[in-house]
C-alpha cells in the first residue's frame, strides 16, 4: 500500500469503559465496530495476572475470574488516578475481591495502587496502578484492530467518562501512549450531542437537550443547549457512580439464590452467598440472560438458565422473563431521572423546557428506562443511535472514531 492514501490515513476510536472496551473506525463514510479475537464487539475491561505469570484480557480473564478472584481486576475506570483515602474508595474496597493498597512511605500522596499475589515472578506482591492495568486492554483493542483491518495503526481518538478530571484525561493519553498510540483527542459523552450524531445536522434553533448515559455501574446525566447561532453547549453534568447494569444483575442474582435455597433439599445451601465462585457464576449468568432479553433483534421474552453443580453438586434451573426482571428492578429503573431536577435548577429551567432527549449506553436499551424518560420529561422524539445504525453502548467509540476521522479530514 503506498504511503498517503485514504486508507493510510485511519484513526482508530477506542473507548475504555468501566465495563465493555471497544474500538470501531470510522472509513467510507460509515463506522466500523472492530470484534476481537472471539468475534465480540464490546471486550469486557477486565485484566488477569495468572500464578504461572501470564496476562489475561478482556473475556478470558472474565471467564477464569471465578477461579483467581484475587488477580482479576475489573472496575478500572472508577479506580483511574484515585485516592486511597477519598470516601468513594473507602466504601467501595470492601465489595471487590482484590486488593486496593497504599504505599505506607507516602501516605500523603494516597494514590491507589492494586496489590496481587502468588504470581510466578513476583516474589512478594505485583503492585500496579489502574491505569497501568488498564494499557493492557487499549493494546489488546489496537491488536484487535490491527487485525481485522490488516495493517497497523497508531493514532486513535480516544473516549472517556463525562466525569473525567483534567488529570484522569491526562493519564488517558498516557494509556494510550503506553499502548503504542498516538493519541489525537480524549473526547467524551457530552461531546457526542454536540456531533452529528444527536440531530444528523448542525441545529440553528434554541433547543435543551438532556443527555442520559446508563452503562455498567454508572450514571451520566447532562443537559445541552443549543441556540440560534448553531452553538452548542454542555451547561451542566452530573455522575452517579454506582448505579448501572450491575445492579439491575445483582436484583435478579439475589432473587435467584432465593429460589435456589427454596428448591435445595435436604442439603443446606444457605452459605451459598460467601462462595465466590457460585455468587461469580450466577452473576456472569444473570448478565448474559438480560442482554438476551433485550437485544433488539431477538424479540424474546423469556430466557432459560442453567448452570451445572452451582454449589455443593446442586444444579440450578430457572427461567427469566422481561415481566421478572422488570419486577425487582422497578425502582431502581427510576433512578435515571434523579440528577435530573437538580440540572434543571442550576440552569433555571422547568422539565418542560426540554425539547430533546439524547441516549446512551448499555443499560439504555432497557424500554421501560427509557419510558421513564419520555414520560418525565414530556418528551416524544428521544435520539438513539440506531438511526445511524450504531448500537445505543457504542455511541461512545463511535464518536471518539468520527473525531478520529475529522482530525484527519479537517
Ligand atoms: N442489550 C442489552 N440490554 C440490557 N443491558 C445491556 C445490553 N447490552 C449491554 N447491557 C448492559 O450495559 C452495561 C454496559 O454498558 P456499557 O455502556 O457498554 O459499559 P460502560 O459501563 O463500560 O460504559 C452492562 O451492565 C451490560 O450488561
Ligand atoms: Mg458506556
Amino acid at each position: 500500500m503506498s504511503a498517503g492514501t485514504e486508507t493510510d490515513k485511519l484513526v482508530l476510536g477506542i473507548e475504555l469503559g468501566n465495563t465493555y472496551s471497544r474500538v470501531g473506525v470510522y472509513r467510507n463514510n460509515r463506522f466500523e465496530i472492530i470484534p476481537n479475537e472471539l468475534g465480540q464487539t464490546a471486550t469486557p475491561t477486565m485484566v488477569a495476572y495468572t500464578s504461572d505469570g501470564r496476562i489475561l484480557v478482556g473475556q478470558a480473564a472474565k471467564d477464569q475470574q471465578a477461579d483467581n478472584p484475587r488477580n482479576t481486576i475489573f472496575d478500572l475506570i472508577s479506580l483511574f488516578n484515585a485516592h486511597y483515602f477519598s470516601d468513594e474508595i473507602v466504601a467501595k474496597k470492601p465489595s471487590l475481591p482484590f486488593e486496593l493498597w497504599v504505599d505506607p512511605s507516602f501516605p500523603e500522596t494516597d494514590r491507589l495502587y492494586i496489590r496481587m499475589e502468588n504470581i510466578k515472578g513476583y516474589e512478594h506482591h505485583l503492585v500496579l496502578y489502574p491505569d497501568e492495568i488498564l494499557v493492557e486492554v487499549a493494546r489488546k483493542l489496537k491488536e484487535d484492530a490491527e487485525r481485522y483491518l490488516g495493517r497497523s495503526v497508531s493514532k486513535a481518538v480516544m473516549a472517556v467518562p463525562l466525569m473525567f478530571d483534567d488529570l484522569q484525561r491526562l493519564y488517558t493519553y498516557a494509556v494510550g501512549k503506553k499502548a503504542g498510540l498516538s493519541v489525537l483527542r480524549v473526547v467524551d459523552v457530552a461531546d457526542i450531542s454536540l456531533g452529528e450524531y444527536t440531530f444528523g445536522k448542525d441545529v440553528h434553533e434554541e433547543r435543551n437537550v438532556i443527555v442520559a448515559d446508563l452503562g455498567g455501574s454508572s450514571f451520566h446525566g447532562a443537559l445541552v443547549t443549543c441556540d440560534e447561532m448553531g452553538g452548542m453547549e454542555m451547561q451542566v453534568s452530573q455522575c452517579i457512580s454506582k448505579f448501572g447494569g450491575a445492579d439491575f444483575d445483582s436484583r435478579v442474582v439475589a432473587y435467584w439464590v432465593e429460589q435456589f435455597k427454596r428448591r435445595a433439599q435436604q442439603q443446606d445451601v444457605n452459605d451459598i452467598t460467601r462462595d465466590f465462585k457460585a455468587m461469580t457464576r450466577l452473576r456472569h449468568e444473570a448478565e448474559k440472560a438480560k442482554i438476551a432479553l433485550y437485544s433488539s433483534t431477538s424479540g424474546v421474552t423469556s430466557i432459560k438458565v442453567e448452570i451445572k453443580s452451582l454449589f455443593k453438586g446442586q444444579d440450578f434451573n430457572e427461567t427469566l422473563t422481561r415481566t421478572k426482571f422488570e419486577d425487582l428492578n422497578q425502582d431502581l429503573f427510576w433512578r435515571v431521572i434523579e440528577v435530573f431536577p437538580g440540572l434543571l435548577d442550576e440552569c433555571m429551567m422547568e422539565r418542560e423546557d426540554i425539547t430533546d432527549i439524547v441516549l446512551a449506553g448499555g443499560s439504555i436499551r432497557i424500554p421501560r428506562i427509557v419510558d421513564i424518560l419520555k414520560e418525565t420529561f414530556g418528551v416524544k422524539e428521544v435520539y438513539d443511535s440506531s438511526k445511524i445504525g450504531v448500537k445505543a453502548e457504542e455511541v461512545d467509540v463511535y464518536h471518539a472514531a468520527y473525531c478520529g476521522y475529522r482530525e484527519l479530514t479537517d
